[in-house]
């Protein structure tokens, strides 16, 4: 493949990763990903925006073998994703420098043993001149470490933020083409990687409304040549309210919890609850996640495994509490068969979802009229709250 124009003297020189499945041995990939590297070449020095993951060093290798030289690598974001390859390429052109924040040199030094002479570190706002094009940038801590900056390119009004308004998707289009595909891979994205960060995520936005962006190309899937379509979704995703749903993860062992589970699903649904519910035995742990973006209320549901919570609904609750949704309300449904503190040692695992805490129904053995009553009385309590709140779908 050959390096692939965005602008004059402006081209993509990444990998795309059709085979990759998980990210960090954590996150699921099913459309893959692809480490998007871009080359600016000014009248009068080169760089190179970012690099692409250890795994695949030769494919940028390839660009880069027409380009006599290289005066600086901008390193976004210090995740080996993008900056694995940032020692190659060091070693290919001696006299180029990394540039990056005080906090990307740290950890650069740190992961990769970048040596301290070849860096350059840049402020908040500072520029760097290519002769006839001028890189700004614009500290973006927490999008998606504590060291991240974006990358602005004045003369083209090319925004790189590196991970920010990304989509694990591997795709030959430069540019996106079926925005209902890119809006659920960035989605995905978005859940997975920038949810815990929607506080920071708002005050980058503000900021971005003082720029002009005709183009987004970001480190991760498509480029976005109509930068609306994935501002005005991340707006949506950080601003908006939550919707009139409930997240349901759930684990059954013998029945019992799975009955809950169904007359719960239906008590909400008769009284105009949407759900989502997901079997933690099957389910794309990834689905969850996007599922959390928009919901109001989150429902576990869990047998009782040696007096605790099943360790794959545990796997759920730890995961929720790591993402930080903006859930307004929790509770808890299970069974046991003689004893059983699922719901205190759940509840010690989401201190980070400032919700309220609807009280929990849990079932000894099979669940009978009582349980089922109380799974309706939960129901109408959810639907009322969500009602008053005002969350619609
Ligand atoms: Fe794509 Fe945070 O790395």
């Amino acid at each position: 493949m050959k390096a692939r124009q965005i602008k004059p003297s402006v081209y993509w020189v990444g990998a795309i990763d059709w085979d990759r499945r998980l990210f960090d041995a954590l996150i699921p990939l099913p459309d893959g990903t692809s480490y998007n590297a871009y080359l600016v070449q000014g009248s009068q020095k080169v760089a190179l925006i970012d690099t692409v993951d250890p795994s695949m060093t030769h494919v940028l290798t390839a660009f880069l073998e027409e380009v006599p030289a290289i005066d600086y690598v901008i390193a976004n974001h210090a995740e080996q994703d993008h900056s694995g390859s940032i020692p190659h390429v060091l070693a290919k052109y001696p006299d180029a420098k990394v540039v990056t924040t005080p906090k990307g040199k740290d950890m650069l030094a740190a992961l990769l043993l970048v040596p301290e002479d070849r860096f350059i570190t840049v402020n908040d706002g500072e520029t760097l001149s290519l002769g006839n094009k001028t890189l700004e940038f614009i500290h973006a801590p927490w999008v998606h470490w504590p060291e991240t900056m974006l990358t602005y390119l004045r003369e083209d009004k090319i925004l790189f933020p590196c991970d920010l308004f990304g989509s694990h998707l591997a795709t030959t289009e430069l540019y996106i083409t079926d925005e209902g595909q890119v809006y659920e891979s960035a989605k995905r994205y978005f859940a997975e990687i920038m949810m815990p960060f929607r506080t920071s995520i708002e005050k980058h936005l503000e900021k971005l409304n003082g720029y002009r962006i005709d183009v987004i190309a970001p480190s991760h899937g498509p480029l976005h040549d109509k930068p609306s379509f994935i501002i005005e979704a991340y707006r949506s995703w950080v601003f908006g309210p939550p919707k009139n749903i409930v997240v349901l993860p759930y684990i059954s062992m013998h029945g019992s919890t799975q009955k809950m589970v169904e007359h719960f699903v239906g008590a909400l649904t008769d009284r105009g609850v949407t759900v989502k519910q997901f079997n933690l035995a099957a389910t794309d742990i990834g689905k969850l996640a996007m599922a959390l973006v928009d919901a109001a209320t989150l429902v576990i549901g869990t047998p009782t495994v040696l007096v605790g919570p099943h360790p794959a609904v545990a796997y759920a609750a730890l995961l929720a509490n790591a993402l930080k949704p903006r859930l307004q309300f929790i509770s808890i449904i299970g069974s046991y068969g003689w004893g059983s503190k699922a719901v205190e040692q759940l509840t010690g695992m989401i201190p980070n979802l400032k919700a309220e805490v609807l009280a929990p129904v849990i079932s000894k053995g099979f669940p009978r009229e009582d349980d089922f009553k109380a799974l309706v009385n939960l129901a109408s309590t959810i639907a009322t709250k969500h009602k008053e709140r005002g969350f619609a779908r």
